[in-house]
């Protein structure tokens, strides 16, 4: 596997909307973001994605782009995403954006054009299709943010157009190559200003199986996941290879795609040497336990059901290039609050549980992908009424709980535990007024326990989540064990040993063993050999006797091997 320069450096997401507010308006901006590098670079950050922040009207948070080529007022101006650029090159951070390309806004121009005139131009920029008033849709499919994934056009009774997500993101249309080269020229635009790179968004579901056609119902409503139509849809790579040469690959750039649903011969041809992307993220964790149904048909996931899902995802990627290891973003609940059983996160070791979930994922192969506000351990919020819910997502699962017959406090449990809301919180940075992170009244409520949570107060903490996240990254920039922690070759520990999650990252230099006890009670591990050194550790002690380390609950190790 051919060596890249990012794949030491540690990445980091940041939701701008919700990271630092310098204007008192409520919402995050890049003036917060640029003040926010030299925290980043002392949390040993060396890439960051930015969500969105293209002009938009927020249908989806800025996942529908008006207009590609201008900053939204609300986040900033184009100086100032030009001096973030420039500020954090200067500190050795390459900055990501996000690539939205399925879809655009509604209210871009492109759509105005195609509603004005359907038949020019415009019109194939889109999938626009006949439907009279009485007749069935083009197609079955449910769209991602519920209801057809087809709407009338606006202006015309007999028209309809295509949107796997919500009405206001048209798909664009790629089969027609004049789109694909307005959009890659948008990219080489950015590309120019000095970008590291792309996360590419939803990026499956630029290929469509066509000519539409219906698959079997899935639900009551008659409607089917698009997922059937990904299964089917083949080519995708056709697309993307394209797009590699005709952008990224003149740059050398950093690209991360936003991949599900892959084919297993497929990921060398993604994420390979020659791949059409760097990377994309490993979601195995993400969808467990996820069905037709919907959240509210979704079982917790154990310890077992996580272990043998990163070790699927690490045996999978062996020899073949890096995915992104991830434990939330903006789409997911937070980690802790997901991953870890029930009332961890409030019980006497949430502070070492949380420890052991980052420390676990972090020291997989791959490219560790913080989200903001992960370092500090933030958690879950609560609403009481779905009309406190800001996610366009949630609020269509919320109706899907209740059409399945749960009461409607049942259907907020389940909003409540999968909200994407959940992540997209107000940073917590420290314990006064909206947790510092702005002046006036924040677009959506800080987390009640910003006052215990928050970064000021686990600064000067030394056994604080934060300094742990930050012995993590300085370990893997550490000379002496960085080939192992970058590149060592992953092999799981006594994977048959329940609530024990073990691996080897092995590389020619030295062998580092992972131990996390994932469980509220201690457990006894036989190690393989004579340990040299604890290279890392979520508590003050570590016993090991006669070759037995006895390991306290919730605790988590790293070892360097004799
Ligand atoms: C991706 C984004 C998500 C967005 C969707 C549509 O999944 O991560 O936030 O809603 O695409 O763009
Ligand atoms: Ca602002």
């Amino acid at each position: 596997m051919e060596r890249k320069w990012w794949h030491g450096r540690t990445a980091y997401q940041i939701y701008p909307k919700s990271f630092l507010d310098t204007n008192g308006d409520g919402i995050g901006d890049l003036r917060g973001v640029i003040s926010k590098l030299d925290y980043l670079r002392e949390l040993g950050i060396g890439l960051i994605w930015l969500s969105p922040v293209y002009a938009s009207p927020l249908a989806d948070q800025g996942y529908d782009i008006s207009d590609y080529y201008r900053i939204d007022p609300r986040f900033g101006t184009m100086d100032d995403m030009d001096e973030l650029i420039r500020e954090a090159k200067r500190r050795d951070i390459g900055v990501v954006m996000d690539l939205v390309v399925n879809h655009c806004s509604d209210e871009h121009e492109w759509f105005r054009k195609a509603c004005e005139d359907p038949a020019g131009k415009y019109g194939q920029y889109f999938y626009i299709r006949e439907r009279k008033p009485g007749e069935a849709l083009p197609c079955n499919w449910r769209s991602y943010f519920g209801g057809p994934v087809w709407s009338p056009l606006p202006g015309h009774d007999n028209l309809v157009y295509l949107h796997l997500f919500h009405r206001k993101q048209p798909d664009l249309n790629w089969e027609n190559p004049e789109v694909r080269r307005e959009i890659y020229t948008m990219i080489n635009w950015w590309l120019d200003k000095g970008l590291a790179g792309f996360r590419i968004d939803a990026i499956i579901n630029i290929k469509k199986a066509l000519p539409f056609r219906d698959y079997p119902a899935d639900r009551d409503d008659g409607m089917c996941s698009v997922d059937n139509m990904l299964f089917a849809a083949r080519g995708v790579l056709d697309f993307l290879d394209e797009m590699a040469n005709e952008t990224f690959r003149k740059y050398d750039a950093f690209t991360v795609g936003e991949v599900f649903n892959e084919r297993p011969e497929e990921l060398p041809l993604f994420i390979g040497d020659s791949g059409c992307f760097s990377t994309m993220f490993d979601f195995a964790e993400t969808v467990l336990n996820q069905g037709p149904e919907g959240w509210h048909a979704q079982a917790p996931i154990t310890p077992e059901q996580y272990k043998a899902a990163c070790f699927r995802s690490q045996a999978k990627t062996r020899d073949t290039g890096f995915l992104c290891n991830i434990i939330e973003n903006h789409d997911e609940p937070r980690g802790v609050s997901r991953y870890l059983p029930a009332g961890t996160c409030t019980g006497p070791y949430a502070m070492a549980a949380k420890k052991l979930l980052g420390g676990l994922n972090f020291m997989l192969r791959g490219l560790p992908f913080l989200y903001q506000g992960q370092e500090i351990g933030m958690e879950n919020t609560h609403c009481e009424r779905i009309e406190e819910v800001d996610d366009i997502s949630a609020r269509d699962q919320y109706r899907v709980a209740l059409a399945a017959g749960l009461s409607a406090r049942e259907a907020m449990e389940s909003v409540n535990r999968f909200s994407r809301d959940n992540a997209r919180t107000p940073f917590q940075w420290d314990a006064s007024a909206n947790a510092g992170f702005t002046s006036g009244t924040p677009w959506l409520p800080v987390n009640p326990n910003y006052r215990e949570i928050n970064l000021e107060a686990q600064r000067s903490d030394p056994d604080s989540v934060w300094n742990f996240y930050r012995a993590l990254t300085a370990l893997r920039e550490n000379p002496e064990y960085r080939e192992a922690v970058v590149y060592g070759e992953t092999k799981p520990y006594l994977p048959g040993q329940k609530n024990l999650m073990a691996y080897f990252r092995r590389a020619p230099s030295n062998v580092l063993l992972v131990i996390g006890n994932f469980q509220d009670a201690p457990q006894k591990v036989r190690l393989p050999h004579a340990a040299k050194t604890v290279v890392l550790n979520n508590l003050r002690e570590c016993v090991i006797k006669n070759g037995v380390l006895y390991a306290r609950p919730w605790q988590f190790v790293v070892l360097a091997m004799k």
